[in-house]
């Protein structure tokens, strides 16, 4: 898929040398600089890694000027009108779309791993109820690993399908369990005869007296939302994902990390920070006109704007603006926010910023969206992109175990006091 028979020739002082340049499946072109210290003395420095690439992958590619997302070669659309969530994670992680065989055999380990031991449901108990849910998600994904000694080891390939098939299937109950808890409600159990998404649905608004019915456009809409979520490249949980995996900590903890990685405003975080910013748009704090004034000023971020990979819309943006179109008019809902969000689209692809900057729309400007819909609360979003992302973060965990030969470890251009004596 690369081969290293060009050369990239650098000169630097009185020297010239030769570095090998990769080219990856999609024509991009990478100098392979990690004999540069070696030979010339010096090492690069890329503030956020903008300029670097940690790995070769084979998992998802994105020409971000282009709007493509491919999963294993195949466009995001294509899959997300064809397959489901539990499809696409096998996909991601095993390369492959899996036979029918394959599908069943696996929604049958992921119902049998669906529940939590009861000791893991303690841990909700201690948990303050105003905690955060992405707390206590990563906190009891770490702490899965204390079940289950042998799958704690790294790269185990023969126990790979079911550490893999346990995390995908228990994040969910966490999950739903983090909500409860923060709503003072009983813990659900999952029920088996629902599908994955819808069992989801089911954990978080069964009531003891009341069981919930899954809407089946609310399952769909779900479904998509995870299937869209569920990988993204180099993104900072998944490069913290492979870092954490590279010192060959388990599968639980590097995922974990991935979950504290995922949780910020920039990354995971941005869901809710977009429902917020329409809010302020509602109630007046200011006008869409307002605020895009104070984004110029860098005085705000547009929030659900703006990408380092995408300097054009993103695909999955497209994909969740017609999802929410769609629930909304299937469930009968009348969401003001959506309409502030149409009409900050309009004026902000129209902004000379925007333009200046290459900002368009990206998966977060609409997923809130969705999840409102949906009754997911706004701390509950960036709980509902890591459900989505498991399956990515899994699939390079797995991919850093085979191909990563090395522990992750940058250098630095030291700039502090030199030597002092006291
Ligand atoms: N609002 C206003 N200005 C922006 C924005 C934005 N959303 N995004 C980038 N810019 C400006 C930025 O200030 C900078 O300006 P200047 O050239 O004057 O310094 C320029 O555009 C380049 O931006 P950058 O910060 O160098 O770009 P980045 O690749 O480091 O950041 C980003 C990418 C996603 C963190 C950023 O666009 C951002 O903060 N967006 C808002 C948060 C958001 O929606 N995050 C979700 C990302 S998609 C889901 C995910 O992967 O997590």
């Amino acid at each position: 898929m690369h081969n290293m028979t060009k050369k990239v020739t650098i000169s630097f002082d009185d020297k010239t040398i030769e570095l090998p340049l990769i080219v990856g499946s999609e024509g991009e072109r990478a100098i392979d600089i990690s004999s540069l210290r070696a030979k010339t003395g010096l090492i690069t420095l890329d503030s956020g890694y903008a300029n670097t690439a940690s790995c070769l992958s084979s998992i998802t590619f994105i020409d971000g000027e282009k709007s493509i997302l491919n999963y294993r070669g195949y466009p995001i659309k294509m899959l997300a009108e064809g397959y489901d969530f539990i499809s696409i994670a096998w996909l991601l992680i095993f390369g492959e779309l899996p036979t029918t065989e394959e599908r069943s055999s696996f929604r049958k380990i992921l119902t049998k791993e669906e529940l939590l031991h009861e000791n893991l449901l303690h841990h909700f108990k201690a948990f303050p109820d105003y905690g955060h849910p992405m707390a206590m998600l990563s906190a009891v994904v770490n702490s899965m690993g204390c079940y289950d000694q042998t799958l704690l080891e790294a790269g185990h390939p023969k126990d790979f399908l079911l550490s893999a098939s346990i995390i995908i299937s228990k994040i969910r109950t966490i999950a739903a369990c983090t909500y409860r808890k923060s709503m003072g409600l009983p813990l659900n159990y999952p029920n088996p005869a629902h599908s994955y998404s819808a069992n989801f649905l089911h954990m978080m608004f069964s009531l003891p007296h009341k069981e919930h019915v899954p809407n089946p456009d609310a399952v769909k809409a779900l479904d998509l939302f995870f299937l869209l979520h569920a990988d993204h490249e180099q993104n900072c949980s998944c490069s913290t994902v492979r870092m954490v995996g590279s010192s060959n900590a388990s599968i639980f903890a590097s995922v974990s990390a991935g979950i504290s990685a995922l949780w910020g405003p920039l990354h995971g975080g941005a869901n809710a920070a977009v429902i917020e910013m329409l809010e302020s748009i509602q109630n007046g704090e200011h006008t869409i006109d307002e605020l895009l004034e104070l984004v110029k000023q860098k005085k705000k971020k547009l929030m659900g704007f703006g990408h380092r990979v995408y300097k054009n819309i993103d695909p999955r943006a497209n994909l969740l603006k017609t999802a929410a179109e769609n629930l909304l008019e299937k469930l009968k809902i009348a969401d003001p926010l959506l309409d502030i969000a149409m009409e900050l689209y309009e004026k902000a692809t129209k902004d000379s910023y925007c333009i200046e900057k290459n900002l368009h729309p990206n998966v977060d400007f609409y997923s809130g969206i969705v999840l409102r819909a949906l009754n997911i609360p706004v701390n509950m979003f960036p709980v509902m992109f890591a459900i989505g992302r498991t399956p990515g973060w899994i699939a390079h965990w797995h991919e850093g175990q085979l191909n990563d030969k090395k522990i992750q470890r940058p250098r630095q251009v030291y700039v502090g006091e030199t030597l002092r004596s006291l």
